[in-house]
């Protein structure tokens, strides 16, 4: 793929402090974008500097919402190596949320190699500091300026940097997670398995609400019966119920996570029994009331691992494991953290090196 370069000429100054990054506030000097028209296909792949986007009013993502987003990171090592986790597969997955939405299909190795070259400029902006790293956001957003609704026949590729420190600004100290018994997030045949900002936009009430009451995150149910667990939105969940680590099977309504596929992987390796099923938030009550409950934690690209200390179901409060991380979590992140930053040998061949 061609891709054209234009490096700016005022780069910013890169953050000072890297302990107070945050999630998301700070951009680099450029962005790669490629545009789509139907008839020619992907085409104009170019890097350039970062900055605002012009675009008509009435192009179609800003009113009916087609677009499609991605999450990864890149880490730097002690030696100063930048790498990615697993990034074929949000590429991959890039893919099934373009079919759910009727944008087209990418190739995802021109993907891949659009994201490398732009990583390869902005080495430099990859922070040092332990636990931070280089948020990477592809996007695609529909971008016709036309008010019927149908699929656009014009869109643009776009892939935005954020040095960004830690998603939950508790850290590692367990969140605090409340049951949505309101509002759902997904149903049986929507667009819950894709990564679609329609998604994120409906999740925001019962997040409000969450917040009024003073917890984090949300933890949605089924949007049948409101009866089973399906995740948090921002991470997948997890369950260690009498030894047994139980997450919500992918049924089309759960974000198929990437980290969550990787932790069941891990959890197989180290020898814990993994099980994908129905889990409903009775069962996980009960568990509770018998002293089952062992752990509870969330895992996703900005989440990394996150344990939960309490779970908020109606009246019922859930003090899990007296409020501290569990030993599962505890052995997840280090595991994940530690391939991801190059402390631990990559055993499970899941990184891929910047040049
Ligand atoms: C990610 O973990 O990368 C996500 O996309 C979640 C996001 C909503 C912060």
């Amino acid at each position: 793929m061609d891709i054209r370069i234009e490096l700016t000429d005022t780069p910013k100054a890169k953050p000072s402090d890297e302990s107070n990054l945050g999630f998301g506030h700070v951009f680099t000097d450029h962005m790669f974008i490629m545009d789509y028209e139907t008839g020619k296909g992907w085409h104009n792949a170019r890097i350039i500097p970062y900055q605002d986007l012009v675009l008509s009013p009435a192009s179609m993502c800003l009113h009916y919402g087609q677009e499609i987003f991605e999450g990864l990171k890149a880490y730097r090592t002690a030696e100063g190596k930048v790498q990615l986790f697993r990034p074929e597969e949000n590429f991959k997955r890039m893919n099934v949320s373009n079919e759910r939405m009727v944008i087209p299909q990418i190739n995802e190795q021109d993907a891949l190699e659009g994201l490398m070259k732009l990583l390869s400029i902005e080495k430099d902006w990859v922070p040092h500091t332990e636990g931070t790293s280089l948020y990477i956001r592809p996007f695609i957003i529909a971008v016709d300026p036309y008010l019927g609704v149908k699929p656009a026949d014009r869109y643009m590729f776009i892939i935005i940097l954020s040095p960004s420190g830690l998603y939950y600004s508790t850290g590692l100290n367990p969140v605090k997670i409340y049951v949505e018994s309101r509002y759902v997030r997904a149903v049986r045949g929507g667009t819950g398995f894709a990564k679609t900002a329609a998604n994120y936009a409906i999740s925001l009430a019962g997040q409000d609400e969450a917040h009024k009451q003073d917890y984090e995150q949300v933890l949605w149910l089924d949007g049948v019966e409101q009866k089973y667990v399906e995740e948090v939105g921002s991470m997948n969940i997890f369950f260690v119920i009498d030894g047994e680590v139980i997450t919500p099977e992918l049924t089309g309504s759960v974000l198929p996570g990437i980290t969550r596929k990787s932790a069941i992987e891990v959890c197989r390796k180290m020898g814990y029994k993994v099980t994908e099923r129905k889990i409903s938030i009775q069962e996980i009550a009960q568990a509770y009331d018998a002293g089952k409950l062992e752990e509870v934690f969330g895992t996703g690209t900005a989440a990394v691992i996150s344990p939960v200390g309490h779970l908020k179901w109606n009246d019922k409060i859930m003090e899990i494991n007296n409020n501290e991380i569990g030993k599962i979590s505890q052995m997840l992140y280090d595991t994940m953290t530690g391939i991801q930053w190059g402390k631990l040998p990559d055993e499970f061949g899941w990184i891929c090196e910047v040049k």
